[in-house]
């Protein structure tokens, strides 16, 4: 039996590489008919500088926009990570079988990090340890996630394993990545070679999920590329990074290859291709954003929905951390 689990920070808007790189796999996972929980993962969010202020109302935001997208909140467990609180005690445990010359190799942590990384924080440096807890507190077997999250997963699953060995048990199943899709890497407009960030400074680079269609119109508009027509081929695009992330986009929001959306779109310019994006992202964009509005117009039903999922996710993980403490030994009142 498959079990799902993943989770986004409340650090921003979602943006269009999170939604056709995570998001729509979710979905897609969901209505197959897997157990599925989603959460929203405030306590990683801690790790980089943050606003107290907004994060309660970026939590409800951000659940907002998991629903707009199609997370079926009566069907999937969408819950918030600080309210289980099992999440920080299998970190701890975990972390004693995490290696730190692995995590000084992570590529998230040298970015986030930056030259000083003498001065990063122990929780940035130990962020991949709390996503293994988030995983491995559920058992989960699928763990749907753009590229840029591979080498944690990678480390999820060295961390279950040498549990497994060290204690002579199964008791871990190792987590599979589940990337897939055209567009496990959305890349930014203003740049083929950075992914889509919600972190890049300049808003023209994303489409955000909270975007009007004008914005978004805009955004394509100003997108960088070149002034060649496209080819009918992908390899054709090669070294063209600028063109060929928008012809991804397209293929993925449109549900199509991107050699469909080539042989339809061969000998024309962006003047023409633009346009007929833009009208795209607006079409399958629009409905999320106006049903993201609607839901943060009722906070106290997002809190509801909030508060049985984590209620859900702790019942499921309560068992697996005692389980765990028993192996390891610990003590417990008879
Ligand atoms: P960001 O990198 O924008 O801060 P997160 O780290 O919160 O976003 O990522 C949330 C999810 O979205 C993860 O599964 C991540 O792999 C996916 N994701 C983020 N950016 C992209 C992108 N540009 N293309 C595809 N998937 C992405
Ligand atoms: N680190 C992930 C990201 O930045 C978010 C995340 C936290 C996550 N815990 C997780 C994703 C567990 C999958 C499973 O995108």
């Amino acid at each position: 039996m498959k079990r799902i689990l993943s989770g986004m920070q409340p650090t921003s808007h979602l943006h269009l590489g999170n939604y056709l790189g995570a998001l729509k796999n979710w979905v897609k996972l969901q209505d197959e008919g897997a157990e599925c929980l989603y959460m929203v993962a405030d306590l990683h969010a801690v790790t980089v500088t943050h606003d107290p202020e907004q994060m309660a109302q970026a939590t409800r935001e951000i659940a907002a926009a998991f629903i707009a997208g199609g997370v079926n909140p009566y069907n999937s467990a969408l819950f918030v990570q600080s309210a289980v609180p099992g999440h920080s005690q299998l970190m701890w445990l975990l972390s004693t079988m995490a290696q730190m010359g692995k995590l000084e190799r992570m590529t998230q942590f040298k970015d986030k990090a930056g030259k000083d990384s003498e001065r990063a924080g122990l929780g940035l440096f130990a962020y991949p340890v709390l996503m293994a807890a988030d995983i491995l507190l559920y058992k989960a077997t699928h763990v749907p996630v753009g590229e840029d999250q591979k080498q944690h997963l990678e480390l999820s699953r060295e961390i279950a394993s040498t549990f497994n060995t060290r204690y002579k048990t199964e008791h871990f199943p190792p987590p599979e990545p589940y990337i897939m899709g055209t567009a496990t890497r959305v890349m930014s407009l203003k740049d083929g070679n950075q992914k889509m960030s919600k972190s890049a400074e300049s808003d023209l680079s994303r489409i955000n999920l909270t975007d009007d269609a004008d914005t978004i119109a805009k955004k394509i508009r100003k997108a960088k590329t070149d002034a060649d027509p496209l080819p009918d081929n992908v390899k054709a695009l090669e070294g063209r990074t600028e063109a060929l992330n928008l012809v991804t986009i397209y293929a993925a929001l449109a549900d199509k290859s991107r050699e469909k959306v080539l042989k339809q779109f061969a000998g024309k310019g962006f003047g023409d291709f633009k346009p007929a994006l833009a009208d795209l992202a607006v079409s399958k964009l629009a409905p999320i954003t106006g049903r993201m509005n609607e839901l943060m117009a009722d906070p106290a039903e997002i809190d509801r929905i909030l508060a049985k999922g984590s209620e859900r996710a702790r019942t499921v993980s309560a068992p697996v951390l005692q389980e765990t403490m028993d192996i390891m030994g610990f003590w417990k009142s008879g």
